[in-house]
């Protein structure tokens, strides 16, 4: 009697762990993309529009305007990021993601002042800043993008830009 207990109890087992176990697996093909992937994606097709026409040496007010869109854009997608998907158990991922919020908030505030002199250069240097931002958060999270997003480039920036120098200002993580 206590034998046939034992018996049961683990075929009962057994099926609950199989069970499970298909219950578990996905399905198969493509892999589903992280919600923080596509606010990522999001936030690099932006970025990209205003990368794009930043070799310029003037902008026309579409371009101001494009500036303009695509900061309002990426404030908001990086305000989502912030309040979603914090990780309070990592700090420097919690500073670069407000430092990614402040250098496009300040990147917003020049299409402001865009028919004041420096205002060109102003833009300019801010899509450096933020993009020394987005790869410096990739590369402390060991995340390769640029390789991937720009094939055959071996490091972290796009084709025809060049390594900046970190920034001086203060509030800037500190292996800038
Ligand atoms: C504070 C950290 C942080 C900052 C700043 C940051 N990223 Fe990311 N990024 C991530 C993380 C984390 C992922 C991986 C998301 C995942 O796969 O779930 C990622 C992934 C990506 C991806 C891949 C998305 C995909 O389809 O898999 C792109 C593109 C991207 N980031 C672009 C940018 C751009 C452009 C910027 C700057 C304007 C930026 N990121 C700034 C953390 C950051």
């Amino acid at each position: 009697m206590v034998r046939k207990n034992i018996f049961v109890f683990f075929i009962t087992v057994i099926c609950m762990f199989t069970t499970y176990g298909f219950a578990e697996e996905k399905p198969k093909g493509e892999k589903e993309k992280s919600e923080l992937a596509k606010l990522m994606g999001e936030i690099d097709k932006n970025y990209k529009a205003v990368e794009q026409i930043s070799g310029y040496y003037k902008y026309s007010d579409n371009d101001w305007g494009v500036i303009a869109e695509a900061s309002a854009n990426i404030i908001q997608l990086t305000k989502i990021v912030i309040s979603k998907f914090p990780r309070p158990d990592d700090k420097k991922y919690q500073d670069l993601n407000k430092l990614m919020l402040s250098e496009t908030e300040k990147m917003l505030e020049v299409t402001s002042r865009k028919d004041e002199k420096g205002a060109l250069e102003d833009a300019q240097w801010q899509v450096r800043r933020l993009r020394q931002t987005c790869a410096v958060c990739h590369k402390h999270l060991g995340i390769h993008l640029y390789p991937q997003l720009y094939p055959g480039k071996k490091d972290e920036l796009p084709p025809g830009q060049h390594e900046i120098p970190a920034p001086k200002e203060t509030g800037a993580p500190k292996d800038w």
